[in-house]
């Protein structure tokens, strides 16, 4: 196999705030891909730093009471330490406010300006006269100017209409609450446009972005002149003074990606390589991994940039989706908001690396993580298929070692060998969750061979002793291959398998060839059982961290009451004329043209089912409620709507839009069953 040069970086994390559980998809994702690449013997890093520029940031520094050196520094330690917390392995990992990125900012710039790409213009924007600073959209909050919704940010409202923040009504700025003032700068853009025939075919041809990232920017951007992009800001404002524009910056988004490239530098400084054998070598793939929400700038106007530096453009950009929780948005209220250090106080990092993996394909569909699911998950797979193998085998060749041949063993160590293609070609295409599927299809077939030939009861007949080695030098060789396939997803497993036969897993091929003869160490636990009782204190800690550190304290608010309170009393025969029934959803889909309808096909049993009209579609993802437990009014009349006839109602509390939530019935509940 040819080696190759591949440049992996992750998105840059904002200093702004801790590394929680949904950053980590994409870093432990990106993670794997790179040990995946190392293993298979490639030359390959991995880059990332901290994105320390912006309003934002300046703000919190300035809540906290310091500069934003040392803000920016305080959050590099913390995001290091998190990332190492969960077995991230970065090559390098740098800040963008580095020399190196100053540098190569300017050498952009330069560029830029020389390809005639920048003009100047006026910009009107608010500014709030408390703090002295311009606001961006997000600091801006007031009525939307089209339906009147209060507290709207300054770009949309949750009703779905667009306007600047200039066309907000009762406009009023986040940072101090004053009323925000018109005032109008002259900013620098940069035309993209000249770029549109670049860029429509880098992003249509060859295998840069997955299909749907494609179509979706031809569909929404590519089909109509880009619009030229704001890359300057006036002081006061956090980041890099424009040399050729004083007192004005590069917006954050323009020194950012170039960060990529900066801690790059910085590692070829740390190794004595050469900066452009990365960055301008055909023979160099670059692959960034990101998630969906940042795709513009990654695949317009970064290749753009890069285009008209004369940088290599990047090989591929992989996007994935958004993490929900029990099939809803992460929320500090649930307690599922997980910051990275909180989960690591209760459970073991290797159980989310691996969940991760089972769940993630090479599309940027989000990906959820049911809380039951991934206890099971880990148990049944981790520990009671992988780790098992060598806990119900290894003890029992402690003194004797593994074998000096390899034993028979019906092909099983060959099958393993052979699947090394499929699994590998997994890996490469992002599709774990495939890879995790076919090692856990040897495994099953490991275990099989351990029930059937039960070293235990051999292990009781002396006369047995040499069939006794055979049986466990192939259970612990099918093992450790399982293990190498893992090793990307697990390295912890790895090296502690490396330290049981004395011979450390260095490279994919080791699961090409079994370990004869070799001294096996004694077993050392490798993996508890991950346990819901610690999922649990995880989501009181991260709900008692939102309350400002405090115990949770049982004190909700009446808001709700106030608002609606409750309603006369009713008779015991009211409350049975309402058939409350629990229902499992067995399909759900969007409503076209409906803004918050999902349809839901809910089976009460047997070939009893409803199909339901609800309100829903802004809290919940229609695939992730598949399968789930529901409770419906099941004799409420019929309602014909525009859509269909809605038979009857899902039971929710909340007030709607995002803030939703479904009642879910307790495990052990059966469709059929009446809620009394
Ligand atoms: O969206 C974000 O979190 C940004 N900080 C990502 C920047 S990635 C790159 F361009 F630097």
């Amino acid at each position: 196999m040819k080696e190759r040069r591949i440049l992996v970086t992750s998105a840059l994390p904002y200093a702004n705030g801790p590394i929680h559980i949904g950053h980590l998809v994409e870093y432990i994702q990106t993670d794997i891909w790179v040990r995946f690449q190392k293993l298979r013997g490639h030359r390959c890093i991995f880059l990332c730093a901290d994105d320390t520029h912006g309003t934002a940031i300046m703000i919190s520094a300035q809540k906290h009471g310091v500069t934003e050196e040392a803000w920016i520094t305080r959050i590099n330690e913390e995001h290091q330490r998190d990332f190492a917390g969960f077995d991230v392995a970065f090559d390098n990992y740098g800040s963008t406010h580095s020399d190196e990125n100053r540098q190569l900012c300017a050498a952009f710039w330069k560029a830029i300006r020389a390809a005639g790409l920048v003009v100047e213009k006026d910009v009107t924007q608010l500014y709030d006269p408390v703090k002295g600073v311009f606001l961006a959209d997000r600091f801006v909050k007031g009525k939307c100017p089209v339906c009147g919704k209060p507290d709207q940010y300054g770009d949309s409202c949750e009703n779905g209409h667009t306007y600047t923040a200039a066309e907000l009504v009762e406009p009023v700025s986040t940072l101090s609450g004053a009323a925000p003032e018109i005032r109008s700068a002259p900013h620098l853009f940069i035309q993209i446009e000249k770029l549109h025939d670049f860029l429509e075919s880098w992003t249509q041809s060859g295998d840069h972005l997955q299909p749907e990232v494609a179509n979706y920017l031809k569909g929404h951007f590519l089909h109509e002149p880009l619009r030229d992009w704001d890359i300057s800001r006036p002081a006061p404002y956090w980041g890099f003074e424009i040399p050729d524009f004083p007192g004005n910056y590069w917006f954050v988004w323009f020194d950012a990606p170039i960060g990529y490239m900066a801690s790059t530098w910085q590692w070829c400084k740390q190794h004595g390589e050469d900066f452009d054998a990365w960055w301008r070598n055909p023979d160099t793939e670059i692959h960034h991994f990101i998630g969906k929400d940042i795709t513009y700038f990654h695949t317009l106007f970064w290749p753009a940039m890069l285009k008209a530096a004369g940088f290599n453009l990047p090989t591929k950009i992989h996007i994935h989706g958004f993490l929900t929780v029990d099939g809803r948005k992460m929320s500090k209220r649930d307690g599922t908001f997980i910051k990275a250090a909180t989960y690591l106080n209760h459970l073991d990092p290797s159980f989310l690396r691996y969940f991760y993996a089972s769940k993630l394909g090479p599309g940027i569909d989000d990906i959820d993580m049911n809380l039951q699911e991934f206890v099971n998950k880990v148990n049944s797979d981790l520990v009671g298929k992988v780790v098992n193998l060598a806990s119900r085998t290894a003890r029992f060749v402690q003194e004797t070692g593994l074998s000096a041949t390899y034993p028979e063993d019906g092909g099983l160590f060959q099958q393993g060998a052979a699947a090394e293609e499929d699994i590998a070609a997994a890996y490469e295409t992002g599709d774990y969750n495939r890879a995790m599927r076919l090692v856990m299809e040897l495994a099953d077939r490991a275990n099989a061979y351990v029930e059937s030939t039960a070293p235990w009861a051999l292990r009781k007949d002396s006369s047995k002793a040499h069939q006794l080695q055979d049986v466990c030098t192939v259970a612990l060789n099918l093992f450790r291959q399982i293990v190498v396939y893992l090793a990307p997803v697990l390295p912890r497993l790895a090296t502690q398998t490396g330290q049981l036969f004395n011979c450390p897993i260095q490279s994919w091929s080791d699961a090409q060839t079994p370990l004869v003869g070799v001294a096996v160490s004694p077993f050392q636990h490798m993996l508890q059982r991950a346990d819901m009782k610690e999922v649990h204190a995880m989501i009181e800690e991260t709900k008692a961290d939102a309350a400002g550190g405090e115990p949770v304290r049982f004190d909700d608010s009446d808001e709700f009451l106030k608002a609606e309170p409750i309603a006369p009393q009713c008779t015991i025969d009211d409350f049975i004329k309402v058939d409350l029934r629990v229902a499992r959803v067995i399909a759900a889909e969007e409503v076209p043209d409906a803004r918050k309808l999902l349809k839901l096909t809910l089976s009460l049993g047997g070939a009893e089912r409803r199909t339901v009209f609800a309100g829903i579609k802004a809290a919940y993802e229609p695939k992730q409620l598949v399968g789930s437990l529901v409770v419906v009014v099941a004799n409420l009349a019929p309602r014909q709507m525009k859509f269909g006839l809605s038979e009857g109602m899902v039971v929710a509390s909340g007030p709607g839009g995002e803030d939703v939530f479904l009642l879910r019935p307790d495990k052990g509940a059966q469709p059929g069953q009446r809620v009394h």
